[in-house]
């Protein structure tokens, strides 16, 4: 050859190296592009894959994710490996240890039969004429790996090759990482959910059992407090409030009487109507009630309020403070007329429940003095809707039997008193007289 040609083949090679250099500094940015893509996961790795493949001519190859749990590489993708290739290949202990201390560099197959992974997929490997293996190790944790068959050219892989595919590896452990990172998150975030689920559950169990057992006290107003758990519930509802407020006013409800637990029985069951001395002791109930529930940490903070002002009257002539509208909490209010309408509608010893219409006409005489007439606008809403079909729930006719809500011309009289309801009362409208 004369120095002329030689000259020429040689310019002819440094162009083709620096094309190829060009085309694998692409597919590398390529490659960096997609994985910080955060799109589907899936598509990311098959992408990268292809990328690999094309960038260095290479026939066939597949991307594994490793897991620890299972002791497996989980093909994510693979590219003319065959349908026979196992989706799932598994490492033993000693595999596991040489491809960590390994790292991201990648082993030629053929030399690597002492490790019990190739001696066990000897035949697979042999057929599917896969060549490279590279581990991909990332910090120090073996996240996958990347396998390799031979080039288009057939000729073997030069350490130049083997650079690109460690630098390519480097970014699709980088991926699965991220993934298994993202998963891990997923799942703690899940067990929180799952852990605060059960304590919510734990907590509505307990002021359940607690207002059972207030209830157990009481011979002559079994299952009181439940009722009027309900019914607040219903009024929170009715006023439009969210979930977590619905719930509150029904523990409020719940647990309004829980000072009944240190009154004597004798009083709380007397079948008679009690004197001075015995009513100042059960008047006691709300003061001790809010001591009780105060240091107990609610997620609902106006349970302890509830307790204490829920024999409060708008008009100052509750008790145990004689407070006046305005001051009296909001939440006291919905559990003094659901623990009002229960009184009324109940047996108690001394007298029988009173008919319907009665009660009706009762809160509606007395919204304005003693309940807040957009509660008790609330409550017969809710009722209405029931009667109406318009609500599907029969939580009324649960509570108060079908007696009761079968009364003639219950809906008439639940609307009459509706459109002759105040909006608001006039303590709490400013500037009225
Ligand atoms: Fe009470
Ligand atoms: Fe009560």
């Amino acid at each position: 050859m004369k120095i002329q040609d030689f000259r020429q083949v040689n310019l002819r090679e440094v162009a083709e190296n620096k094309n190829k250099i060009v085309h694998t500094f692409g597919a590398l940015a390529e490659l960096g592009y997609e994985v910080a893509n955060k799109g589907n996961f899936q598509e990311t790795i098959r992408t990268s894959l292809h990328l690999v493949l094309g960038s260095l001519g290479i026939m066939r190859g597949g991307v594994a994710r490793y897991s620890r749990f299972e002791h497996e590489l989980n093909m994510l993708a693979v590219r003319g490996l065959g349908e026979n290739f196992p989706l799932s290949l598994s490492l033993c202990y000693e595999d596991e240890r040489q491809f960590l201390t390994n790292g991201l560099h990648p082993i030629e197959i053929c030399k690597a039969s002492v490790l019990p992974f190739f001696q066990v997929y000897d035949r697979t490997f042999e057929t599917t004429r896969l060549q490279l293996m590279l581990p991909l190790v990332i910090r120090d944790e073996t996240v996958g790996a990347v396998v390799l068959g031979e080039k288009a050219t057939g000729e073997p892989y030069t350490s130049y090759d083997k650079e690109i595919i460690c630098a390519m590896g480097r970014h699709i452990g980088g991926a699965i990482a991220q993934r298994n990172m993202l998963a891990e998150l997923e799942r703690r975030s899940d067990e929180n959910r799952k852990l605060y689920e059960n304590l919510h559950m734990t907590y509505n169990d307990t002021v359940q059992a607690f207002a059972a057992a207030i209830d157990c006290k009481d011979k002559y107003t079994e299952g009181h407090s439940v009722r009027v758990g309900k019914y607040s519930e219903i009024i929170g509802t009715e006023l439009g409030w969210g979930e977590d407020e619905v719930e509150g006013a029904a523990v409020a409800g719940y647990l309004h009487d829980v000072g009944k637990l240190t009154v004597e029985r004798k009083i709380i069951n007397a079948p008679y109507r009690i004197n001075a001395k015995e009513s100042a002791e059960l008047n006691k109930h709300p003061a001790i009630g809010f001591e009780i529930l105060s240091p107990i940490h609610h997620p609902y903070t106006d349970v302890p309020l509830a307790a204490k002002y829920h024999h409060e009257r708008l008009d100052g002539h509750g008790y145990p403070d004689g407070l006046y509208d305005r001051q009296i909490p909001y939440i006291a209010k919905i559990v003094n007329l659901a623990d009002s309408f229960d009184a009324m509608t109940t047996d108690r010893p001394y007298r029988r429940r009173r008919p319907a219409n009665e009660v009706f006409e009762d809160l509606q005489r007395n919204s304005g003095k003693q309940f807040a007439p957009e509660i008790v606008s609330a409550f017969f809403r809710g009722m209405l809707k029931e009667l109406n079909g318009e609500s599907k729930k029969k939580e009324f006719r649960k509570l108060l039997g079908r007696e009761f809500m079968e009364t003639e011309g219950l809906a008439i009289s639940l609307k009459n008193a509706l459109n002759g309801m105040m909006p608001t009362s006039k303590l709490t409208m400013i500037g009225l007289d």
